[in-house]
């Protein structure tokens, strides 16, 4: 009888990755830093409107799309991927850019997809630690490990799950001491921050850097991201890309979603005022939590971290253990400000028995 298959030694090394994926409906989703409250009704009109039979039976056309995208984020269409996803863009830029055994730089802790994509790609990773004290991007210490021979650089700003950021004059230096790796920039949760590396696109051909539809703009379903570079750049990696990744109904509702600026705008206020709320609430149960650049906060829930988290679950709020990364540490996404008091509430009840 045959055998099953051996996988590429690359496949055999890495570490599994394994969000937790189901049982998630019906309760008060603040474990994924999603959007809380539903994208802009917008989108849905639109799609409902354009949703045929007869549209669906063609391959996804990009131009429109990408003539719109590329208007809303001011560049130009050819400095322009779009992706299923900020995870397709990672694995498009690694895949396109970095050889077998080439050195990668990233933080630790952060977004997961980075090692996971390089880890699969054979890359060497590096992680460099956040400073331990108030979890702030270690900038001395990471220029000082960039080699000439590192292929590339995966930061997201502001980072997931500490929360803090790196402002672009960092990230210049990052740029500046690193001329020959892709540096990523990944701007998951930029409208709550506001701090973006795009205006240095043009003066750095090696800066990439992403925005997804998958967190303030309510699609995470849809899978839908943008990658922007050089043009030559996005050249090689458009050549490196699957042709029909993106699905006909995220492109669409990618162009219907930039359209609501004021849906957007409001979300993110709403999000700012619940995180004030938060850190309130924290501060009053005397529990020590981390100042956000995003839609989350990471506290210190110290030996109950898995516990409370467990007894949220049973009361319906979902939050996220980091605890394997940050002792102790666990993570809340930031939704509207009655779904923050009923968390608080909730938490309160467990954390004062
Ligand atoms: C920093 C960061 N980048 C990207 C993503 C995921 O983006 P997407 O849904 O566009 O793949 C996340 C999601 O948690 C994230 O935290």
């Amino acid at each position: 009888m045959n055998s099953p298959l051996k996988p590429r030694a690359a496949v055999e090394r890495m570490a599994p990755y394994h969000p937790p994926t189901g049982g998630r409906a019906g309760k008060l989703r603040l474990d994924f830093n999603e959007n809380t409250v539903g994208c802009s009704p917008k989108v849905i009109a639109y799609l409902k409107e354009k949703l045929t039979a007869d549209a669906l039976t063609v391959y996804p056309e990009y131009v429109d799309a990408m003539r719109e995208l590329a208007a809303f984020f001011a560049v130009a269409p050819g400095e322009l991927l779009l992706s299923n996803g900020t995870d397709e863009a990672i694995q498009v830029l690694i895949n396109t850019f970095i050889e077998d055994g080439a050195d990668v730089l990233l933080l630790k802790p952060s977004y997961a997809m980075y090692r996971f994509y390089a880890e699969l790609a054979g890359a060497s990773v590096r992680e460099i630690g956040y400073l331990p004290e108030d979890l702030a991007f270690p900038l001395e210490e990471f220029l000082a490990v960039i080699r000439p021979e590192t292929r590339a650089i995966l930061i997201a700003n502001p980072n997931n799950p500490t929360g803090t950021g790196i402002p672009v004059d960092g990230v210049r230096r990052i740029l500046d001491a690193a001329p020959h790796a892709a540096v990523l920039i990944d701007e998951a949760y930029f409208e709550f921050y506001g701090v973006t590396a795009l205006p240095l696109l043009r003066l750095y051909p090696n800066l990439f850097v992403s925005r997804t539809f998958s967190k303030v703009y309510g699609m995470a379903a849809m899978r839908c991201g943008c990658l922007f570079s050089n043009v030559a750049n996005v050249r090689w990696m458009h050549k490196a890309q699957s042709p029909y990744s993106v699905n006909m109904l995220a492109a669409m509702a990618a162009r219907a979603a930039v359209q609501d600026t004021e849906y957007v705008a409001n979300y993110v206020k709403e999000v700012l005022a619940a995180r004030e709320l938060v850190y309130q609430g924290l501060e009053k149960l005397g529990i020590q939590f981390y100042r956000s650049q995003a839609n989350f906060v990471l506290f210190r829930a110290g030996e109950r971290a898995i516990p409370i988290r467990d007894a949220l679950r049973e009361r319906g709020v979902l939050i996220r253990d980091r605890s394997y990364e940050i002792p102790g540490c666990v993570r809340v996404t930031i939704g509207n400000r009655t779904q923050i008091e009923r968390f608080l509430a909730e938490l309160e009840a467990l954390w004062t028995r």
